[in-house]
């Protein structure tokens, strides 16, 4: 099948790649330049496991181009996806959907023969009926339909979740949107019932749905995690003890410095807005977001905490920086709110992660300069001197790192646990001070 994604992110460039490898063959566009050049050279401008082999040989084969014409991925394809971002807008928690409704403009003039456009980005109900209209004024004469296909994938995991999905929503009206779209989808799985159709409406608000579920359950745990700090229980042994309540299960109910990346936040916020825009609330969601932004900063209160209050000269180390585990994504980290509090009390800061360390130096921009904020490529070189350390993300070469080694080139020996990876009992065991998340 001929298909084309416009949008070259960590969705785009995904789907674009495990399409072709499925024997399609594929035009990926985006209209960063660099990016699109980079790609024809063989360079993958984001960190995603699996991403480089995948893409390289489907380019290989003939089967997966770049180009930064719009134009002509429309007009090469039956199906166009897009997949540019939908990023928060203003202070209203409204999607800024310039880019999808740009991509829209610049394809409908090029639509050649029935073509499906696909809203593969998180956008609010009712954006497939806006993209239709969009494209019916600039090509009145146009044989297409708008479909809905949320994606689902998880950074860190994209390939895998995009080749290997839980479900796929299909939202269309259309018979033929939804059988060229179930032929597209066939191979990657051997039967249809994790194939859902339904309408646009229904498939946009699915998204929305799903991720403000999770996004809830992660800001539950971490609420009953600060209520087992103030009186006494250990949030292991409670959430232990939840999840395995079949009806509970354990996924999702980690306790921690709370969710970032460039989805839970944003989609959140999205469909608070939406409620609104009905006269509805949606509290628990609305709940779910204020709790996270507080989360954000009860590591740094532990750390305030135990130097009494005062953090100014400290030397701090932090690991872990990308928003979660095996992705160089920093959109909306804890590790962002974290570090900025400490630099602004006056703390000196040594960072690092294995992925993401560029991205976060650009992110905080002249904070760097104004407060002397350091990256140090191994995790041991930023740890040198530290009076603390404060583990934000999980990553797999944090989880079981030479607490003997650390011991000796620390300054202080206080550890602050933002992801409950580590043993109190091992650590103060070897003379460390630990402290984790509602334990
Ligand atoms: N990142 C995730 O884990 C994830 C998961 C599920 C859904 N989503 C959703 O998918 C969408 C894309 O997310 P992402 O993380 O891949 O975004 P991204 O920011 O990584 O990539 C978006 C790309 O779109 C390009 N672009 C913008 N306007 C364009 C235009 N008019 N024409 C061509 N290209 C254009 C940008 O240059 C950029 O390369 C968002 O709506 C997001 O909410 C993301």
């Amino acid at each position: 099948m001929k298909v084309s994604v416009i949008g070259t992110g960590y969705v785009g460039l995904v789907a674009a790649a495990a399409f072709a490898d499925h024997g399609n063959d594929v035009v990926c566009a985006d209209i960063d330049e660099a990016k699109i050049a980079g790609l024809k050279d063989g360079i993958i401008p984001i960190y995603e496991p699996g991403l480089e082999p995948l893409v390289k040989r489907n380019v290989e084969a003939g089967r997966l181009h770049f180009t930064t014409s719009n134009a002509d991925a429309a007009k090469h394809a039956e199906v166009v996806f897009l997949a540019v971002g939908t990023p928060t807008g203003g202070t209203d928690g409204a999607p800024k959907l310039d880019y999808l409704f740009q991509a829209a403009r610049d394809i409908a003039p090029h639509i050649d023969g029935f073509t499906v456009v696909v809203n593969k980005s998180t956008v609010p109900v009712g954006t497939a009926e806006r993209v239709t209209r969009i494209i019916a004024d600039l090509a009145p004469d146009a044989d297409y339909t708008v479909a809905s296909n949320p994606e689902f994938l998880k950074e860190g995991v994209a390939v895998q979740d995009f080749m290997h999905p839980d479900r796929v929503i299909v939202g269309s009206d259309d018979e033929r949107a939804r059988d060229i779209l179930q032929r597209l989808y066939q191979p990657f799985f051997r039967t249809n019932e994790r194939l859902f159709f339904m309408s646009p409406r229904s498939a946009e608000l699915t998204k929305y749905a799903a991720n403000a579920y999770l996004a809830a359950r992660i800001s539950f745990i971490n609420d009953v995690a600060n209520l087992c700090d103030a009186v006494g229980a250990d949030v292991e042994e409670v959430r232990r003890g939840m999840g395995s309540d079949a009806r509970i299960g354990n996924k999702f109910l980690y306790p921690g410095v709370g969710y970032g990346g460039s989805c839970f936040p944003k989609d959140t916020r999205a469909l608070i807005r939406t409620a609104r825009e009905h006269g509805m609330s949606m509290s628990i969601v609305a709940s779910a977001d204020r709790i996270n932004e507080a989360q954000k900063l009860v590591l740094v209160r532990k750390v305030r905490n135990h130097f009494g209050g005062d953090i100014a000269g400290k030397t701090i180390a932090v690991w872990g920086l990308a928003f979660k585990p095996n992705t160089d994504d920093i959109r909306e980290a804890p590790a962002l709110s974290i570090v900025r509090s400490l630099a602004s009390d006056g703390a000196k800061l040594r960072l690092t992660d294995p992925e993401a360390g560029p991205n976060f130096m650009n992110a905080l921009g002249d904070s760097v300069e104004n407060f002397g904020i350091e990256f140090c490529k191994d995790p041991y070189d930023a740890a040198k001197g530290a009076d603390a350390l404060v583990l934000t993300t999980e990553w797999r070469q944090f989880r079981s790192p030479d607490f003997g080694r650390l011991g000796e080139i620390m300054a202080g020996k206080a550890l602050f646990d933002g992801r409950n990876q580590w043993s109190r009992e091992h650590l103060e065991g070897l003379g460390f001070s630990y402290s984790g998340i509602g334990r």
